[in-house]
């Protein structure tokens, strides 16, 4: 069982007399200053002169670049993209690092796969919302909070758990319980997640277009069905409210069976060593070393993909039904 890490366990004491510097102003930059910023921490923002920074000085927070924040924070969270976080950490982020702070991810990437190695001198936590950027302020207002991850991953000081498990009561992350977990572990999950499960979905959702429309019926009421309706969105929810398997009572009984009966024949076959294949992947790391290749070549592959995607009769329909719905 998970350890669950709730208000009470955290002290924001931890935080004072201590300035957070925040990386990034994107989704969970600018959602994770001002929750912190209203939790009474002192914060400084750190970001390249463009467009985000502009905000967060509209928003009213110290805005300097990435390297004087690195230098004037003992907490310096790196909340920009994965993939530039390497090379902004080598030149921006390390030369301003001190014995004893703390360098904060809100994802287990780039420390998991080793893209960033941190002297042995400094704290290194994860705090990680499962939950995107927007959400984690209007949650933090609203006063539920979100579910998140914490986890150590240097403890040179002694305090880093104290540090994280402040930080996530700052932004709101231990309202409802935060889980105890590891850079690995928030890495497998994530990436499985898009991997496994919403690869699996969108595939499963071409192929249901595709059949259908073989079969000549008509594209739009198929993707109506599929989710332009937005009962799939109720559906979810009743999977939250209600349970995953329990929400069946609110469907037909030819629905209940069909949903039930037919899991093998939609999803047969070798579909857990496919699974197990790409879990493989992400464990060994090489799913990890063959982003890096791309993301150094220019990114040839995911837009390739991205044409493809983009080329798939479902996009015209949903400009015609958009078309026709704002008439
Ligand atoms: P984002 O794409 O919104 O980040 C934008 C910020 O990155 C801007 O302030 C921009 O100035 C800065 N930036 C971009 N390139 C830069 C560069 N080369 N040098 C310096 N600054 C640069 O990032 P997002 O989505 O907030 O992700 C940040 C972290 O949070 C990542 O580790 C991500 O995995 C994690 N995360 C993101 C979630 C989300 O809701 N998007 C959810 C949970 C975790």
């Amino acid at each position: 069982m998970a350890t669950v890490y709730t208000d009470s366990d955290a002290d924001l004491t931890v935080l004072k007399d201590r300035t957070v510097g925040i990386v990034g102003y994107g989704n969970q930059g600018r959602a994770q200053a001002l929750n912190l910023r209203d939790s009474g921490i002192d914060v400084l923002v750190g970001c390249p002169p463009d467009a985000y920074r502009g905000r967060a000085m509209a928003d009213g927070l110290a805005v300097c670049d990435v390297r004087d924040a690195a230098e004037r924070a003992d907490i310096v969270l790196m909340l920009i993209p994965d993939e530039v976080q390497p090379d902004v950490y080598v030149a921006e982020v390390a030369p301003g690092l001190e014995a004893g702070n703390t360098l904060g991810f809100a994802s287990g990437y780039n420390i998991h796969y080793g893209l960033i190695e941190p002297d042995a001198d400094v704290d290194v936590v994860m705090v990680a919302p499962r939950m995107i950027g927007d959400a984690v302020r209007s949650l933090f207002l609203a006063g539920t909070g979100f579910p998140c991850l914490v986890a150590v991953g240097q403890n040179p000081t002694g305090q880093a758990m104290a540090k994280a498990l402040a930080l996530a009561r700052a932004i709101g992350g231990t309202r409802q319980g935060a889980f105890e977990s590891s850079f690995e572990e928030e890495t497998l999950i994530d990436l499985f997640a898009e991997q496994f499960l919403w690869a699996g979905i969108g595939g499963l959702c071409r192929t249901y277009f595709d059949s259908l429309v073989d079969a000549g019926c008509d594209p739009e009421i198929v993707a109506s069905e599929m989710y332009l309706s937005g009962e799939m969105v109720e559906v979810a929810q009743a999977m939250i409210d209600v349970g995953f398997f329990k929400q069946l009572d609110l469907h037909s009984h030819t629905s209940q069976y069909g949903q039930l009966s037919r899991v093998v024949a939609a999803l047969g076959g070798d579909l857990k060593e496919r699974a197990a294949r790409i879990l493989d992947g992400l464990r060994s790391g090489a799913f990890a070393e063959e982003w890096t290749a791309e993301q150094k070549a220019g990114c040839p592959a995911l837009q390739a993909l991205k044409r493809e995607a983009f080329g798939h009769p479902l996009n015209r329909v949903e400009e015609r039904a958009a078309g026709r719905t704002a008439k």
